[in-house]
């Protein structure tokens, strides 16, 4: 006989139970002793199940009970019974029922908790780490991954239908300079030699194309060694995708079509399709950002014209760089003077070295530079801003273009929040086009490609000047967050020894580095595309949090490092012998 015949899960229980003898296991979430009886809220992944031990139907199980304490872990077989009417738990989906208690076995006990359950939210999220398998109790974390499960199987699903295959790529590779730092991994065959773990399967997937599997999916864990952020961890999951003879149009449409199955599968909402679409372009000077979040407005300004006779001389100086002057007008703002002067603070806070605000109150300007503006810079404002009116306050940032709009996106954002302009509740989604196809580095002096060196060119580039090449690239961008990016690929040698080029890659070391790739693209290769979306960005997205940690099981700290297993850790002299490595203590950059 099994020793533990389960018969249904706690959350499951309705009204098609009642009477029936049922079985259950799992955890005691809390015991109240009331009036004679001994109450019990038993919990399973599948939610929380009220049992009653009654000792005129089971003087054993009664006093069994008083021994039980908060996360034993217990069976227990009873009949179900509705609640008297004055007991009804409206908050809790088995909230009128109840387990009467025949059996009770008790299969594990519990010390007292470092941190009880229902009070986590408030706990440090270090030791909640280092007792994740206790956080992940909490029905909210159970919520969360019952959702990652739905959404990858949804996923899964929607994929297979339309033809798609799922291959696994190899997560020992070749350490290749696609963008993001990689882990390195010590080869013990090969002393001296190091795989590298993928940022993700960017060239494998492509060689998969070369093979003839043309539509290819996979779930793919990724590895990057990057400054980790609240959207950010060094491993992660994405959902990568790779097809031939496709062009920009089709992949957009097959994703949207996606996040459409997926939406109406998870919160039974039908999406609105075609997603938004913004050019590289457009979306910086407007909003600052590649991954602009479009549920509210406050667009930049670009307003250099209105100071091009300024006096003031920090201004001077900027234009005369051909700096520029970006302004974001905030109607009606409801700022007091020192919460004004409170902002210059926290643009300082997000990098920039200044920032100047004017208001427009009861018929005056009021700024720390008001002396210096002309008289008529009201009806100027209002030339560039039309709603420029009593009550109205421009924040402004001068610099460099690209550094000033930098800044004045982020502060777009921390406006928003504190005039409550972000609305939870909706899902906005964009797509990004026409990126730049390399960027400038100022630090190595070299260009580096905006994506990754295998990204297409748009037509025409070859007579372009660097910094106007645009790049066969999409993003997709949700509530401002870069959940996803693409792009139609290079597929002949030519170009791409060329694209390596330009990356100041010489054609030795481009070998070296590639050179499978530049064979394989010389027998054989058909013209291809994807899109690698970050699954824990989405499932954060959908679950309201605001850290990727939350969705993903076992995640690591901002520093990388796991404080359940107590990772990563030293390991013994012998060990790095095998790999014929040595270490040296110091500095680490
Ligand atoms: P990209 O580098 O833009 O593209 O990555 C795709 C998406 O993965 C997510 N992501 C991350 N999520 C969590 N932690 C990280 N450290 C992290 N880094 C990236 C983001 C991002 O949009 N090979 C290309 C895709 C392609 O061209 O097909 C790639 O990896 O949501």
């Amino acid at each position: 006989m099994k020793q533990f015949e389960r018969s249904a899960y706690c959350g499951s229980i309705t009204q098609d139970n009642l009477r029936q003898a049922l079985s259950l296991c799992g955890w005691v979430a809390n015991r109240r002793d009331h009036g004679g009886l001994t109450f019990v809220d038993l919990r399973d992944r599948s939610g929380i199940m009220q049992l009653v031990f009654n000792p005129e139907i089971s003087p054993k199980a009664h006093e069994e009970a008083h021994a039980l304490r908060s996360e034993f872990v217990i069976c227990v077989k009873g009949v179900v019974v509705e609640r008297s009417k004055e007991t009804i738990n409206s908050d809790l989906p088995t909230g009128k029922y109840e387990l009467q208690v025949h059996e009770l076995t008790i299969l594990n006990k519990a010390k007292t908790l470092p941190f009880m359950l229902d009070e986590a939210d408030n706990v440090d999220e270090e030791l909640r780490l280092k007792y994740r398998y206790l956080d992940l109790r909490r029905q909210t974390m159970q919520h969360r991954l019952s959702m990652r499960n739905e959404l990858i199987y949804a996923t899964r699903h929607f994929l297979q239908k339309q033809d798609f295959y799922e291959i696994e790529t190899p997560i020992l590779t070749k350490n290749t300079p696609e963008g993001a730092r990689e882990y390195l991994v010590p080869s013990r065959i090969s002393p001296g030699s190091f795989y590298a773990l993928p940022q993700s399967p960017q060239l494998y997937k492509q060689l998969l194309m070369a093979s003839g599997f043309d539509k290819y999916f996979q779930i793919a864990r990724c590895f990057r060694d990057e400054d980790l952020r609240a959207d950010r961890q060094p491993e992660f999951t994405q959902l990568d995708i790779e097809m031939s003879f496709i062009n920009e149009t089709e992949i957009v449409e097959l994703m949207e079509q996606l996040f459409v199955s997926l939406w109406k599968k998870l919160f039974d909402i039908k999406l609105e399709v075609p997603f938004e679409r913004m050019t590289y372009d457009v979306a910086f000077s407007n909003y600052g950002s590649d991954k602009p979040d479009i549920r509210y407005d406050l667009k930049i300004k670009d307003a250099t014209s209105l100071f091009a006779q300024t006096e003031l001389s920090f201004l001077k100086s900027v234009l005369q760089k051909d700096g520029k002057i970006g302004a974001i007008h905030v109607a009606n703002a409801p700022y007091s003077r020192s919460e004004l002067v409170g902002w210059v603070d926290k643009a300082q806070k997000l990098g920039a070295k200044g920032l100047l605000w004017i208001r427009y109150k009861d018929g005056e300007i009021e700024s720390p530079v008001a002396k210096f503006l002309p008289e008529d810079f009201v009806q100027q404002v209002q030339k560039m801003v039309p709603d420029f009116a009593n009550g109205s306050v421009l924040f402004l940032i001068a610099g460099p273009y690209k550094e000033a709009w930098t800044l004045l996106g982020r502060l777009r954002c921390e406006l928003a929040k504190s005039l409550q302009l972000i609305d939870d509740s909706i899902f906005k989604f964009l797509w990004l086009t026409d990126f730049p196809l390399l960027e400038y580095d100022k630090t190595t002096k070299n260009w580096q490609a905006m994506h990754h060196p295998f990204t297409a060119p748009q037509a025409g580039w070859e007579d372009q000047p660097l910094e106007k090449i645009k790049a066969r690239a999409y993003d997709i961008v949700l509530n401002g967050y870069e959940i996803g990016g693409g792009s139609i690929r290079i597929y002949d040698a030519k170009t791409q020894a060329k694209m390596f080029d330009l990356l100041g890659l010489s054609p030795e070391k481009a070998q070296e580095k590639f050179g499978f790739l530049l064979e394989a693209q010389e027998l054989g290769f058909p013209p291809h595309g994807g899109i690698a979306l970050g699954l824990d960005r989405l499932l954060m997205l959908l679950n309201k949090t605001n850290s990727i940690r939350d969705v993903i099981a076992f995640p690591k700290t901002a520093r990388g490092h796991d404080p359940l297993m107590d990772a990563p850790s030293k390991v013994e002299e012998s060990q790095l012998k095998e790999y014929g490595l040595k270490f040296i203590p110091g500095k680490v950059k």
